[in-house]
């Protein structure tokens, strides 16, 4: 999988992206935004697995964000089973050197239409926490609707907030 974008290409996991995963993914700033299955501290050896996780996986749902032909960020899917089998979470990061740029944004918009291009949904989804703008401008920005403000939905780092979902569907 390739799409060339105008600020990125996302791209399937390569070996070789380690150095630059772990580069950009070590970071405070990104794993406070994510689920705490996201390493932090981010080692090589995380990295490898995480590679080998998405290389193999079936069906692939974990792409890399390429800037400059290096692997900088991760976009993916987390599809959803039984009644919930039409929808989608989406998920993603962007190396903090990146940020402000646009770079999530483009690639948020064109992922999602890929996978409604590529998979039987009819519904992506992401959960955003409430410390989290940047990311609910992101979702904005490409299209996804605000929904629904899941009080006291999600706790990180000790704090219990709440939970902004987004969503975008297709008939
Ligand atoms: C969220 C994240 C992906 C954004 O990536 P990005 O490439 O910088 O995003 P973009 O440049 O496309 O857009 C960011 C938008 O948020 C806005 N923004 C940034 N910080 C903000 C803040 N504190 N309050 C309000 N808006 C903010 C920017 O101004 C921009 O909007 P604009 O184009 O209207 O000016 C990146 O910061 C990241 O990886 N964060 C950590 C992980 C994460 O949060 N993942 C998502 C979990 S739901």
């Amino acid at each position: 999988m390739e799409l060339k974008l105008k600020c990125c290409t996302i791209r399937s996991w390569r070996s070789g992206d380690e150095e630059s995963l772990v580069r950009h993914a070590n970071n405070y700033k990104i794993w406070r935004n994510v689920r705490d299955r996201f390493p932090h501290p981010y080692t090589m050896q995380d990295a490898r697995a995480w590679i080998e996780h998405a290389r193999y996986e079936e069906p692939k749902t974990n792409f890399a964000i390429v800037v400059d032909g290096a692997a900088v960020g991760g976009i993916g899917l987390v599809l959803q089973t039984d009644i919930y089998r039409r929808s989608a979470e989406i998920g993603y990061w962007l190396g903090e050197e990146f940020w402000g740029r646009g770079i999530a944004s483009e690639a948020v918009r064109t992922f999602t239409e890929w996978a409604f291009d590529n998979f039987d949904l009819c519904r992506i989804y992401a959960g955003v926490l409430e410390w989290n703008p940047a990311s609910m401008r992101v979702l904005e920005k490409a299209g996804f609707q605000f929904e629904a403000r899941l009080r006291k939905g999600v706790t990180k780092e000790g704090k219990t907030m709440d939970d902004f979902l987004y969503s975008v569907v297709r008939e």
